[in-house]
């Protein structure tokens, strides 16, 4: 058990001498969890190998799982990757900081620890002004993935934090709700067309909108068998609460629906009906799960959504927690 030191910011920006404790502590090798615009994430130096371990270790991950390289400024990109195409360029320039991750060729600069030896790695600049003043007081590009318990939802208060990390980190930088609900959108720009990864709050339309040809994983919406995903977190079992998720069709009218939950509740299972507009969903829905495990719900279920938009990113996690199961 590590004693973990707490820093409470809410909206008021870190003093220097907080500043000064957390690029003090990332750069002795220490974990650190940090908000950003998206979920709350875990960071460490990633360009210390040592201190990355500490990641996989404080979340219980699989160490085949890479991780994302955050960044503050645009000066540190290229020091980790092979080239920045004219087509990386143009996204960079709509859409960071913000929560679009790019999957370039990566140089040697970055451990293999941090990618689970691909020769690809994963970078994102926040838009969270205190995840980019922490991560240029440090000085370093951060390895960051979402600061849960593998396998439980991305963290998105700060409760949500404290209840999976406490004890496992060395700091906690609290700074209250998210802005975004769910992890940024993943892109690899390595293929042409680029391959969508995990649709996020950056849209396919938006994406779409700048000319780009992009192609869906078919992992997004359905289970896959691929024997090698392409996004080696597409594999596990993600956003798992204990509580069974079911998505109830939007197809079917008030009266199904009552007799949906009618054949839980009959059983005696203490059931949440959820349903509410892909935007709120998107805000909410770890929420919603993590919430359930609080009181002890039996059964989840939610109400689909439409898959443009955010309705895509909201679906995907939704149906990932509800393992595909659609009444
Ligand atoms: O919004 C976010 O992206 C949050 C915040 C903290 O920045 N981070 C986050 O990290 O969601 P994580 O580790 O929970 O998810 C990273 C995803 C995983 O599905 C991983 O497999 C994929 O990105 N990934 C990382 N590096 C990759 C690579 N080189 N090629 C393909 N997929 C990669
Ligand atoms: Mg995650």
């Amino acid at each position: 058990m590590k004693n973990t030191k707490h820093i409470q910011v809410d909206n008021k920006p870190l003093s220097l001498n907080q500043l000064n404790q957390i690029s003090t502590l990332i750069n002795a090798g220490g974990t650190v969890v940090f908000p950003t615009e998206t979920v709350y994430g875990i960071g460490a130096n990633a360009l210390d190998s040592v201190a990355v371990g500490k990641i996989f270790t404080a979340k219980g991950r699989p160490d085949d799982n890479p991780l994302i390289v955050h960044i503050a400024d645009i000066d540190q990109l290229y020091p980790l990757v092979q080239i920045v195409s004219p087509l990386a360029k143009r996204l960079i320039d709509a859409f960071w900081p913000g929560p679009l991750t790019l999957i370039f060729n990566k140089r040697d600069t970055i451990p293999d620890s941090v990618t689970a030896g691909l020769s690809t790695v994963a970078i994102r600049m926040p838009a969270d002004v205190i995840a980019r003043e922490i991560i240029r007081a440090a000085g370093v590009p951060l390895a960051a993935p979402s600061a849960n318990l593998s396998g439980k939802p991305s963290p998105t208060r700060v409760k949500h934090v404290c209840d999976d990390m406490m004890g496992r980190v060395d700091l906690i930088v609290a700074a209250g709700d998210v802005t975004y609900g769910l992890e940024s959108t993943v892109l690899d720009i390595t293929r042409e067309p680029a391959i969508l990864l995990r649709p996020g709050a950056i849209t396919l339309e938006q994406l779409l909108d700048l000319g780009l040809s992009v192609k869906t994983d078919s992992g997004m919406l359905e289970q896959t068998s691929l024997s090698v995903p392409r996004s080696p977190g597409m594999k596990y079992k993600h956003y798992a609460p204990n509580a069974d998720v079911y998505v109830v069709s939007d197809q079917h009218n008030a009266q199904q629906i009552q007799q949906i939950i009618d054949s839980f509740t009959s059983n005696g299972k203490r059931l949440r009906y959820i349903d509410l507009s892909a935007s709120e969903l998107a805000v909410k829905l770890f929420t919603i799960l993590r919430t359930a495990d609080d009181d002890a719900i039996d059964v989840v279920l939610v109400k689909a959504v439409s898959e443009n938009g955010i309705g895509l990113a909201v679906m995907n996690r939704l149906l990932k927690a509800a393992d595909f199961r659609v009444l």
